[in-house]
């Protein structure tokens, strides 16, 4: 079996690594940034910094920040024109999975002559890499700063459909853990359990490999000492930073492997993916 490592250029973690925005994004030499986010990272102060932060080294910044929940295709296609008003050079996603991936989204979108819709339906692909992108996770879950998918909601069909593409990996990553501290405790819990088990499908996967083995088994020893700490006391730094890496290493298990049954079953059945877990990983034992 041959496999492979798809990873982004840059990460910067750790407390305060928010406050090196401006040097990621000057690297880039771009003056007009468009940052994607959501109503309710919006609404929590957290576009505040990074938005000062940039406009103070002269960059202009857009935003938009009404992505939805699990956004469906044609909102993440409404959002998509919206930022082509902007003569966006950089893309940045800030929030929780719903914003990073309409983020890689539309900084793919924005250098492809192609229908969003036509990809979605598989009739077309996307030719070029996109735009360049810096994600900045606030939950920590999805891991969507470390892949290469974007997920979307087709609404008609009752489906959520994964694009993949590698050359939608984002090219930076900053993992600040004072973005998360504000995190609610069930969103706290639910995006948790969702990065552990990233990291658990993909480590049980047949597609994992040694890559897979070095992020995964991380991402789980994080998780497994911290969800609890950061759920009980969500201004627990160390424990938020772990979660944040955690989550983010999870990320990296799936763009090395791919989840199984558990993340599969979850959106049609509409069962969280903690109960599927505890039945399907006791089905895997069985099966093994
Ligand atoms: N691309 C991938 O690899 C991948 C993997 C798994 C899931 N997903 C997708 O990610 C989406 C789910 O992402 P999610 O679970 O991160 O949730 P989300 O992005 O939908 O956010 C959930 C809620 O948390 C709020 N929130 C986020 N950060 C906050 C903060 N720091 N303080 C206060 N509120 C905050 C948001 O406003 C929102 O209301 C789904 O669409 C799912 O399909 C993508």
């Amino acid at each position: 079996m041959t496999y492979s490592l798809f990873h982004t250029n840059k990460v910067i973690a750790g407390v305060d690594s928010i406050l090196q925005i401006a040097d990621v994004v000057k690297s880039f030499d771009v003056t007009n940034v468009v940052i994607i986010t959501d109503q309710g990272v919006f609404n929590a102060g957290l576009i505040n910094e990074p938005k000062a932060l940039l406009e103070k080294a002269g960059i202009n910044v857009y935003i938009i920040n009404d992505t939805p929940p699990e956004p469906p295709v044609d909102k993440v296609n409404d959002i998509y024109k919206t930022a082509t008003q902007f003569n966006a050079q950089m893309i940045i996603g800030i929030g929780g999975g719903s914003a990073m991936d309409t983020a890689k989204l539309v900084a793919i979108l924005l250098n492809n002559n192609v229908l969003l819709r036509d990809v979605v339906d598989g009739k077309s692909k996307f030719k070029n890499r996109g735009i360049p992108t810096l994600m900045i996770p606030t939950t920590s879950g999805t891991g969507s700063e470390a892949t290469q998918n974007s997920i979307v909601l087709v609404p008609e069909r009752e489906l959520k459909v994964g694009i993949v593409d590698e050359k939608m990996l984002p090219n930076c990553v900053i993992l600040d853990p004072k973005m998360t501290i504000g995190l609610p405790k069930h969103i706290t819990a639910n995006t948790g359990i969702d990065a552990l088990c990233h990291a658990v499908e993909c480590y049980i996967s047949k597609k994992c490999s040694p890559f897979t083995e070095m992020f995964a088994l991380k991402a789980i020893e994080l998780i497994a000492k911290s969800i609890r700490i950061a759920y009980n006391d969500g201004q627990n730094l160390q424990a938020r930073e772990n979660m944040l890496l955690g989550s983010y290493l999870g990320g990296a298990s799936i763009a090395t492997s791919s989840t199984v049954a558990v993340h599969a079953l979850s959106y049609p059945l509409g069962v969280n993916i903690i109960f599927l877990m505890v039945y399907l990983m006791q089905f895997y034992y069985l099966m093994s």
